[in-house]
C-alpha cells in the first residue's frame, strides 16, 4: 500500500490498538491546558478608541454595537480603566466635525487638535499607558481619502510631507507610537527622519505595512465620519489588492528597511495567512488589526442569537496568536481583558 501521509502503523500489530490516540490528552481540562500551544494574554491587546471634541461623554457608534465615541475627558477615564485591566496600549482615532474638514486635511496638523488634546489628557491621567495614533488624513479631509487629491489622483510625496508634520505634532503631544495607516510609498522612512530631527528618537513606528483595500472598514468609517465624505470612492490606488500575498512581504520589507519598529497586517481574520508569512519571513514584532467589520459581524450575529459572542470573540483572537501575531488591535480589548483577569 502506498504511504499516504499517515503513519503506517496506526494500529499496532502486536496489540491491535492504535499506538497514538490524540484524543487522550483532550480528555480533561488539566491535560488540554497542559498541551495548549498558544494562549491569549492581556499583554497582546491594543484597544482602538474613538474620541470627539464635544462635551457629550459617550455617543454610541451605531455601526459597532457596544462601541462609544468618547469626549476627551471621558477618554481619560476609560483609559485609566483599560490600564488598570493591564491593557498596554490604546489607539486614539478622532471623529472630526464636517466644518473642520478641507481638501488638504489641514486640521490634521493644527496645533492642539482633538488628537493632541486626547493624547495629552490620557498621558496626564495615566502616564504608564502607551498611546498610539494613526498617521493618515482620512478623518480630516473633505473627500475622505488618506492623502491629498488632485484631479482624481492621490498625490504620494506631497501627502508624505503632511504625514511627517502630523506625526511630529502627535509626538509632541505625547504620543508613543506613530502608526502610518495611509499606505503612501516612502512614508515610514520620511516619518522616522522627521521624528528623529524633531528630537523624538524614542517614538516608535508601527506601520500598517500590509493594509488591504477592504470592505471590512465600513463601520469604522461611519464612526470617524469619513463614510459620508468618501462616499463610493475607492482606496484601491493606495491600499493593497486582497488578491496579493507576495506583495505584502515586499511592503513589510520596505517598512522594516525604512525604520518601522513593528508591522501590522490589516484586516485580520481574512488575512491570517499574511500574518503567518510575515512573522515567519521577518521575525519582527507583528500585529494584526481585527477591524470594525470583523467586530460588528460577531456582535451582530451574537445579538441575533446565532452564535455565542463571547466564545466567538475569544476564538477569533486566539486564531491571531496561532497565526503568529504578537498582538492584536481589537475593539473587544476591554471585554477580553476582563475575561482574562
Ligand atoms: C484610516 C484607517 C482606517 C482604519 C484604521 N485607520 C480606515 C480606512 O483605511 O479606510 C480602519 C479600522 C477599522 O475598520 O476598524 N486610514
Amino acid at each position: 500500500m502506498p504511504f499516504n501521509g499517515r503513519p503506517k502503523t496506526l494500529i499496532a500489530p502486536s496489540t491491535g490498538y492504535p499506538t497514538t490516540r490524540l484524543r487522550r490528552p483532550r480528555q480533561a481540562d488539566w491535560s488540554r491546558r497542559l498541551v495548549a500551544e498558544n494562549a491569549l494574554s492581556v499583554n497582546d491587546l491594543i484597544w482602538p478608541v474613538f474620541v470627539h471634541a464635544g462635551d457629550e461623554p459617550r455617543i454610541p457608534v451605531e455601526s459597532m454595537p457596544g462601541v462609544m465615541r468618547y469626549s476627551v475627558a471621558e477618554l481619560a477615564e476609560v483609559a485609566r480603566e483599560a490600564a488598570d485591566l493591564g491593557i498596554p496600549v490604546i489607539g486614539v482615532f478622532p471623529y472630526v466635525e464636517g466644518e473642520l474638514k478641507d481638501a488638504q486635511g489641514s486640521y490634521a496638523v493644527a496645533d492642539n487638535n482633538v488628537v493632541c488634546q486626547a493624547v495629552e489628557a490620557v498621558k496626564n491621567a495615566v502616564p504608564t499607558l502607551g498611546v498610539m495614533c494613526d498617521a493618515a488624513l482620512d478623518p480630516f479631509t473633505s473627500h475622505g481619502h488618506d492623502g491629498l487629491l488632485e484631479d482624481g489622483s492621490i498625490l504620494n510625496d506631497e501627502t508624505v510631507e503632511i504625514l511627517v508634520r502630523q506625526s511630529v505634532l502627535q509626538a509632541s503631544a505625547g504620543c508613543d507610537i506613530i502608526s502610518p495607516s495611509d499606505m503612501m510609498d516612502g512614508r515610514v522612512g520620511a516619518i522616522r527622519k522627521g521624528l528623529d530631527e524633531a528630537g523624538f528618537q524614542g517614538v516608535l513606528i508601527m506601520s500598517y505595512a500590509a493594509k488591504y483595500a477592504s470592505g471590512f472598514y465600513a463601520p469604522f468609517r461611519a464612526a470617524v465620519g469619513s463614510a459620508s465624505t468618501l462616499g463610493s470612492a475607492s482606496k484601491s490606488t493606495y491600499q493593497m489588492d486582497p488578491a496579493n500575498s507576495d506583495e505584502a512581504l515586499r511592503e513589510v520589507a520596505l517598512d522594516i528597511a525604512e525604520g518601522a519598529d513593528m508591522v501590522m497586517v490589516k484586516p485580520g481574520m481574512p488575512y491570517l495567512d499574511i500574518v503567518r508569512r510575515v512573522k515567519d519571513t521577518f521575525g519582527v514584532p507583528t500585529y494584526a488589526y481585527q477591524v470594525s467589520g470583523e467586530y460588528s459581524m460577531i456582535m451582530a450575529a451574537a445579538e441575533r442569537g446565532w452564535l455565542d459572542g463571547e466564545r466567538a470573540m475569544m476564538e477569533s483572537l486566539l486564531g491571531f496568536k496561532r497565526a503568529g501575531a504578537d498582538g492584536i488591535l481589537t475593539y473587544f480589548a476591554v471585554e477580553v481583558a476582563k475575561r482574562l483577569r
